[in-house]
């Protein structure tokens, strides 16, 4: 789907934003997954990232946290340019992702998934950090569990809890609420907010609107592989041409 609009500038890059992304190309074969992404996510700040199926939200995560090496453009992670850096290095810089597919120890227990994931970055004070993050996420009850007898809501409650482990500065969250029942969502949303008043900085793919109200102060919208247009969650419902075709869902 491509359809004229139009689309916002590129803001200069500012002091205050922790990610800043500018001309990003990644292309699969024909498909142009990231076509001249620009976009910035400020600092303390949680901004959502929507937009169809197929949009390219996935292979940005992919693209920002080294998974995927971009074709071409800048990625700067809190003032450094980490465009083709490895993973490994990108995640002890401070910058963690979830899967939109939990990526998890399937054979370990809970509390040990939530062990590995510091053990892989920063493992001071690795196992008061797991008994706190079990409780933010009241995930203390399957502590022991192994992760594969985990429901898929608790399985994304994780995922989440993974990244939570690796005390990033910025955490890019797929899909995280998508299937889950609305209590664990609503654990999930309280986390976020409360680590954001600790000072981490979010970007979160979602499509459930709602929760995009709730949560995100700022709304930025991708299409075939560009951020179209940015702004807060009002403004961005406020614009039919918006919600009918990128959102399907007329005003
Ligand atoms: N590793 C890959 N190899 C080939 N094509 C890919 C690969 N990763 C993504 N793509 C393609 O790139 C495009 C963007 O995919 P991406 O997963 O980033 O979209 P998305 O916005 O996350 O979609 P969804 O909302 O369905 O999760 C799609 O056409 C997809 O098929
Ligand atoms: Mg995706």
């Amino acid at each position: 789907m491509s359809v004229a609009m139009s689309s916002a500038a590129a803001a200069p890059a500012q002091a205050d934003s922790i990610l800043v992304v500018r001309g990003l190309h990644k292309h699969f074969g024909g498909i142009k997954a990231a076509n001249g992404v620009d976009l910035e996510v400020r600092r303390h700040e949680i901004a959502g990232l929507i937009g169809p199926n197929g949009s390219g939200k996935s292979t940005l995560f992919s693209l920002v946290s080294g998974t995927v090496p971009p074709d071409s453009g800048e990625i700067r992670f809190d003032g450094r340019e980490i465009a083709g850096m490895s993973a490994h290095r990108i995640a002890r810089l401070g910058l963690a992702r979830t899967f939109q597919i939990p990526a998890l120890f399937e054979n370990m227990s809970v509390r040990e998934n939530l062990l590995a994931a510091a053990a892989e970055g920063h493992w001071a004070g690795a196992r008061e950090r797991a008994e706190e993050t079990l409780a933010l996420l009241s995930l203390e009850h399957v502590a022991d569990n192994r992760a594969s007898d985990l429901s898929g809501g608790q399985q994304k409650l994780l995922e989440f809890g993974r990244a939570v482990m690796r005390q990033a500065s910025l955490i890019l969250l797929d899909e995280v609420t998508a299937g889950v029942h609305p209590n664990i969502r609503r654990i999930i949303l309280d986390a976020i907010v409360r680590l954001r008043d600790k000072g981490v900085s979010f970007l979160i793919i979602e499509h459930d609107m709602e929760m995009v109200r709730n949560v995100c102060d700022r709304i930025i919208v991708m299409d075939s592989g560009r951020v179209v247009t940015s702004g807060a969650f009002e403004d961005i419902v406020r614009d039919s041409q918006v919600m009918q075709t990128y959102l399907g869902r007329p005003q």
